[in-house]
């Protein structure tokens, strides 16, 4: 996690710098700061908690320089604190981090027994401290910088500058996001392209352990053997409107009401219409011989995995594993040459993701990837992406991301399925035409919020909270539970509803409020005699079914919220909002900072 920016220009650079860091913010927000080169003297400026905390400390202590750094901090080494913030300096290197240093004792062990005195708890001064030293023998600052990213292990991206070089920005990054941006006059360096809007029309995205010395004449970039090499400057275009708040109080709210505009245009890439079926801009040449999908991602994107699961057993009868990357990564798992394997993730740059995925290359058919950046790393290594099209999420929580994701899942679900003859040309054609009617369903929803403001009132005095699902909406009640933990604070568990019985139960009295998803399936009856055993004992059940559902009742003796009619192919996607306005509206009535919330980062680029 955290954001690193860097520019050279002709103009002052500082304004520049906050701009940037303000839209990396969403990679975290425990501390930032900035330094400049001026005068051949190093000058920095830190500060503690957000970036409008460095803005007031700026505003009040100028900050000259036509070259600069700065930073966003997400805290692994160390606490939120000045000495921790970086930009950190040591005798004339000056830099900027995000990453693990995973050796960082080692090094700073060998430091400190030469004398060296460390500062800060953090594993980015061993960086500075072994370049200054390297400096200090006598190697020129290219090689001090070459020889301290040698020592190196673990993941980073990296922007160096030196006091006596007004002129260069030294760089790299190992499982890490770093490109670097140009504009018209002006050289840029940042964790992500679209914290660069308006600034760069080209950009080059570096390859693993690349090395790059940017100046304004020329940017010098060597490989992992030392080769110099060039890498090739691609065009970006950027939407602008989509990143700010628009009328709505926070981006979160924002994203959750993009949703049917959003869930259209995802699938509008897929949905045939003259021909009623799904398209794929691959082929899948090998889909006939797979006979395992893997699928794995982190948070909320693994929720959409679950999801999924459901969907292709159901539908395209392939055996499905999905997995935490986390976990995943490090398993003793074996794989077949026949199997698929997808990654999800909004960012495309989530570590462990990006780990598991180089886990299976080259011991799969194919790697799939759904992502709603189409430049990152997950992408770029994969075999075959499927973009999401969500537009920017800046909220620190997920929401339209995952029914973007799902919206993908889904086409694919059904493309797949037809792949394998398994669907009557009627089932078809109700399968996509409920992804036509998600967008009209989701809007309904989201124009009566009323029962789920009121609903929030009670929740937001409670400590716990629990959620019930069944089949395919268990993992949309782990996901309710997640969304509302992320942004309440309030500690909230998913459960499948059967599961109930065999412990969570104990927890239930009058003061235990139990969410329970309960659309009418199959399993509507049986999710129903769950509820009667929370009745019961007391609890406090919010009943969230559909109109079916809700005739279908011998009591409504307790608060039920009826969702309007839809097919069972889509009842995770739609009960996706709910989910999310439970979580919103609580968070919002407790006050908590909903778009950042505290200790959460969006972007997760370490282990
Ligand atoms: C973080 C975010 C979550 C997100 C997860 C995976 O934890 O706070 O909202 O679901 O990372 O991120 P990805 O970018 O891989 O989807």
């Amino acid at each position: 996690m955290c954001g690193i920016v860097g520019i050279l220009s002709n103009k002052e650079v500082t304004p520049t710098i906050l701009d940037v860091l303000k839209k990396l913010e969403y990679r975290g927000y425990d501390s930032a700061g900035i330094a400049t080169i001026y005068n051949n003297n190093i000058k920095r400026q830190r500060a503690k908690g957000k970036i409008e905390n460095l803005i007031k400390l700026i505003n009040q202590n100028d900050l000259p320089g036509k070259i600069g750094i700065g930073h966003t901090r997400w805290a692994t080494h160390g606490i939120p604190s000045e000495d921790n913030a970086h930009p950190h300096h040591v005798g004339s290197v000056v830099g900027v981090h995000n990453g693990i240093i995973e050796n960082f004792r080692e090094i700073k062990e060998e430091l400190s027994q030469k004398g060296y005195k460390f500062y800060s708890e953090t594993d980015t001064e061993v960086i500075i401290q072994l370049c200054s030293y390297f400096n200090k023998q006598g190697l020129n600052n290219k090689d001090a910088f070459l020889k301290t990213i040698k020592r190196l292990e673990g993941a980073f991206a990296i922007c160096l500058m030196f006091k006596d070089d007004e002129k260069k920005l030294y760089v790299t990054k190992r499982s890490a996001p770093l490109v670097i941006g140009y504009g018209e006059s002006d050289i840029y360096v940042g964790s992500d392209a679209v914290s660069l809007t308006n600034l760069i029309n080209k950009v080059i995205f570096l390859d693993e352990d690349d090395v790059a010395i940017i100046s304004q004449k020329e940017t010098e970039i060597y490989n992992r053997i030392g080769q110099k090499i060039k890498r090739k400057k691609k065009s970006v275009e950027f939407n602008n409107e989509v990143i700010n708040k628009g009328n709505f109080q926070h981006f979160m709210l924002k994203e959750i009401y993009e949703q049917p505009e959003v869930f259209t245009y995802a699938t509008s890439s897929f949905i045939n219409f003259k021909q009623q079926k799904i398209d794929m801009i691959h082929k899948f040449n090998e889909f006939d011989h797979i006979n395992r999908i893997i699928l794995v991602a982190c948070g909320t994107a693994f929720y959409a995995c679950s999801v999924a699961k459901y969907w292709f057993e159901k539908y395209v009868k392939v055996p499905v594993e999905i997995d935490v990357a986390s976990e995943f990564r490090y398993r003793d798992n074996s794989f077949g040459k026949n199997e698929y394997a997808i990654f999800v993730s909004q960012s495309g740059e989530t570590a462990d993701t990006l780990a598991a995925l180089r886990k299976v290359k080259g011991k799969v058919k194919k790697i799939i990837s759904i992502v709603n950046v189409i430049e990152s790393s997950i992408a770029r290594e994969s075999d075959f992406i499927l973009p999401i099209k969500a537009g920017p999420e800046i909220g620190v929580a997920s929401t339209k991301a995952f029914t973007a994701q799902l919206a993908v899942l889904a086409c694919l679900t059904i493309y797949f399925s037809n792949r394998r003859g398994l669907l009557s040309k009627k089932e078809n054609s109700e399968l996509i035409d409920s992804l036509v009617s998600t967008p009209r369903i989701m809007s309904k929803i989201l124009s009566k919020t009323e029962s789920y403001k009121g609903f929030a009132k009670k929740l937001m005095k409670s400590k716990n909270a629990l959620f019930l699902g069944r089949g395919i909406l268990y993992p949309l009640a782990l996901e309710a539970a997640l969304k509302l933990k992320e942004i309440s604070y309030i500690h909230a568990e998913g459960y499948p509803s059967g599961e109930l019985k065999h412990g969570p139960i104990a927890l239930v009295d009058e003061n235990m409020p139990v969410i329970c998803f309960a659309p009418y399936n199959d399993l509507f009856e049986k999710t129903i005699s769950n509820v009667e055993e929370v009745l019961a004992r007391n609890g406090n059940v919010l009943l969230i079914t559909d109109e079916k559902g809700y005739c279908s009742l011998s009591s409504h003796e307790f608060p039920i919220i009826k969702l309007p009619k839809f097919s069972n192919f889509i009842e995770p996607i739609i009960y996706a909002i709910p989910s999310q306005l439970i979580a919103y509206y609580t968070a919002l009535f407790k006050g908590t900072d909903i778009d950042q919330p505290r200790n959460l980062a969006k972007s997760v680029t370490v282990e």
